[in-house]
């Protein structure tokens, strides 16, 4: 595998050709809403933020064929799944992935000298980070308290649990995951870690339900989604990431050269929070108040009541897309 915002160039281990989202193990939200604003065109250069399993960017890049795609991810398995899906999807291609965060997407296209007409990032998890108890996201099944997305990284959630102060604890879960018992499971996590260690998603997972108590029974998801989710995003650092990679694109769109945007580039963002979506939709109307940009849809696209039937991951999606007004340099 190779090193972060290093080139990766390894042998096909996604399968046979035409890989389906299902065996994929993940399945892209809003698909046709992402095709129907990217409007994909022949020749076209795109970058896939989130690579994940390759859902969006493999029928992208087949729209594009042959085109040229930049795929990133933080996560070096995803990434290579991806490229090995996205190479069988669009064989005339030009294909390359890189290892490493969106935050610094603008340098990593500097790099590769690429002037990208599309820009997807589809945030968080996938399915598969979800779903594999080695990597901690989740606690249907009991696994070791990481979350790392890349884990090449230090620093993981247990290391979290163990250093932060409990007001840090709760503020963490009340401002990332908005529960309102935060300051219970603070106490809860402060006045166990002072005894043992909290080391494994279903030791948390189970202080949290008895920092619920009682109030667990009138509670539509179980207690502990949302301290994961909170817990998930500061150890990936993930609103920042987000700010930056949005800084990007404002200055990459207020430049008047050619920079990592093509002068008619469209970029969207598949959010999954309302921090998140708060920062997509503000930086994307302060661009279009400049008149930088236009808003492929004024309001964001959601998924239908068909699409949350049979993927609850994109009940709480929102598709926001931009599209740069081309200037004269
Ligand atoms: C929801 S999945 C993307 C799924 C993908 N669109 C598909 O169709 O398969 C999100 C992916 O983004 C990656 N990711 C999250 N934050 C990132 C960041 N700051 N930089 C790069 N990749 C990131 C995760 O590791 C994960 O693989």
């Amino acid at each position: 595998m190779g090193s972060k915002h290093g080139r990766l160039a390894h042998r096909s281990r996604a399968g046979s050709l035409g890989v389906s989202s299902a065996d994929s193990g993940h399945i892209p939200v809003l698909m046709s809403e992402v095709l129907e604003s990217l409007a994909p065109q022949r020749g076209e250069t795109f970058i896939d933020a989130t690579a994940g399993r390759g859902g969006h960017a493999s029928a992208i890049a087949a729209a594009i064929n042959p085109g040229r795609v930049l795929l990133l991810d933080r996560d070096a398995g995803n990434l290579q799944y991806a490229l090995d899906r996205v190479r069988e999807a669009a064989p005339d291609s030009q294909i390359d992935g890189v290892h490493g965060d969106f935050r610094s997407l603008a340098e990593i296209s500097r790099k590769q000298s690429i002037c990208a007409d599309l820009v997807l990032a589809d945030l968080g998890i996938s399915s598969t980070q979800l779903d594999d108890a080695h990597r901690g996201f989740g606690f249907q099944q009991d696994g070791p308290l990481d979350m790392r997305l890349d884990q090449s990284c230090a620093y993981s959630a247990a290391d979290l649990i163990r250093d932060l102060r409990e007001s840090d604890i709760a503020d963490l879960i009340y401002n990332f995951g908005e529960d309102p018992f935060a300051r219970l499971i603070a106490r809860k996590v402060a006045q166990t870690r002072t005894h043992e260690p909290i080391l494994t998603t279903a030791h948390l997972a189970r202080l949290v339900r008895e920092a619920y108590g009682s109030r667990a029974r009138a509670s539509r998801l179980h207690p502990a989604t949302r301290t994961f989710m909170a817990l998930r995003i500061a150890v990936n650092d993930e609103l920042r990431a987000l700010e930056d990679f949005l800084k990007s694109v404002a200055h990459a769109v207020r430049s008047t050269g050619d920079g990592w945007l093509s002068r008619k580039a469209r970029v969207a963002v598949i959010s999954f929070h309302s921090l998140e979506d708060r920062q997509v939709k503000r930086t994307f109307a302060t661009l279009d108040d400049e008149g930088l940009v236009t808003r492929v849809n004024r309001k964001p696209l959601i998924a239908g009541d068909c699409e949350v039937a049979s993927n609850t991951r994109s009940r709480s999606a929102k598709l926001r897309t931009v599209q740069r007004i081309a200037r004269k340099s």
